[in-house]
């Protein structure tokens, strides 16, 4: 199992919420532990640890992927326990998947702007567990979504430590979201960082709308968001579902912005799973708008290289 060490760069290109990069591994000689950094998870913005348990099992599709590509059979056992998930052990045989190392380095997430368009229905089908819907169908959940995220001192303070705004940011090739990454040019990523720094003292004065306003275009137009839904007790099996189909999105040139604040706002969830004819808001679990991106991302950061 020793030899997976060297493989953890790759593995590293999993996506987590706010790039946290929360896993963990821990070796035996037979098995390697599957879990998580207490100090990397978003216990204010995602109290129900539902991003962190899909962003674990993102991270297991990766393992498992660079693994087969490796010659190296490996398989996950889920095996919840205190900070863990489960455990990559030696299988019998490799790991079927038709994607490769190259594809977990190539995949990331595009926040700038897309070409019209909706998603062919043939690839939508080829996603399990997802709804889709028009972008502009969910504009309004989103400004709602997003003035509430910003409302929300203890949020925000969360989202700003984890914000590397300009290049001279310590950990700015690390992890978090760097202002490349968040498609900000530079007095755009200056703004945020002071309203945010003032945000305790602007936000009476309506900082939230005016940070709410910087997303406000982004659902005004043609294309889809795609909503995974799926039952809370399979989070860390969904994350793996979920990297799939970023996967298989890539694959045919469509990338994701996930839009978690919709589901993470009460409200709004409600309001979304009443759209889609979901009984339980809670089995939401992931929203992101997709489509054909108009220039590539900036490669976000990552602690292992
Ligand atoms: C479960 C999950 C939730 C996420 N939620 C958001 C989100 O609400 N907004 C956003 O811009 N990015 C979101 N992301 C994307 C991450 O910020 C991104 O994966 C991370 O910064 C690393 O970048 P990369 O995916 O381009 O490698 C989410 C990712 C995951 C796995």
């Amino acid at each position: 199992m020793r030899e997976l060490r060297a493989l953890e760069p790759d593995f590293w290109r999993a996506p987590s919420a706010h790039n946290t990069q929360p896993w963990t591994l821990t070796y035996t000689a037979q098995e390697v532990a599957v879990g998580w950094d207490p100090d990397r998870a978003l216990p204010i913005s995602d109290p129900t640890g539902r991003d962190l348990r899909l962003s674990l099992g993102a991270f297991v599709e990766c393992c498992l992927i660079v693994c087969a590509d490796a010659g190296l059979d490996v398989a996950f056992r889920a095996d919840p326990g205190p900070l863990r998930v489960g455990f990559l052990h030696r299988a019998p045989e490799p790991y079927r998947t038709p994607f490769t190392t190259a594809d977990v380095r190539a995949r990331g997430v595009n926040r700038g702007g897309y070409h019209p368009g909706r998603l062919p229905a043939e690839v939508a089908d080829r996603l399990t567990g997802v709804h889709r819907l028009p972008c502009r169908d969910l504009a309004g959940l989103l400004r709602a979504a997003d003035l509430h995220q910003f409302g929300d001192p203890g949020v925000t303070r969360e989202l700003r430590a984890w914000l590397r705004l300009t290049p001279r940011h310590p950990r700015y090739r690390l992890d978090g979201l760097t202002d490349r990454a968040l498609e900000l040019g530079a007095a755009q990523a200056l703004g945020l960082r002071a309203s945010l720094a003032l945000h305790p003292v602007l936000r009476r004065l309506g900082l939230p709308r005016v940070l709410a306003a910087a997303s406000g275009g982004l659902l005004d137009h043609d294309g889809d968001v795609l909503v995974l839904v799926g039952p809370v007790t399979e989070q860390v099996e969904l994350g793996r579902t979920l990297m799939r189909h970023w996967l298989t999105l890539a694959g045919l040139g469509h990338t994701t912005h996930p839009l978690s604040q919709i589901i993470d706002c009460d409200r709004t969830r409600e309001a979304l799973a009443d759209r889609l004819g979901v009984a339980d808001p809670l089995t939401l679990l992931h929203v992101a708008r997709v489509g054909r991106p108009k220039a590539p991302a900036a490669r976000s950061a990552r602690v292992r290289t």
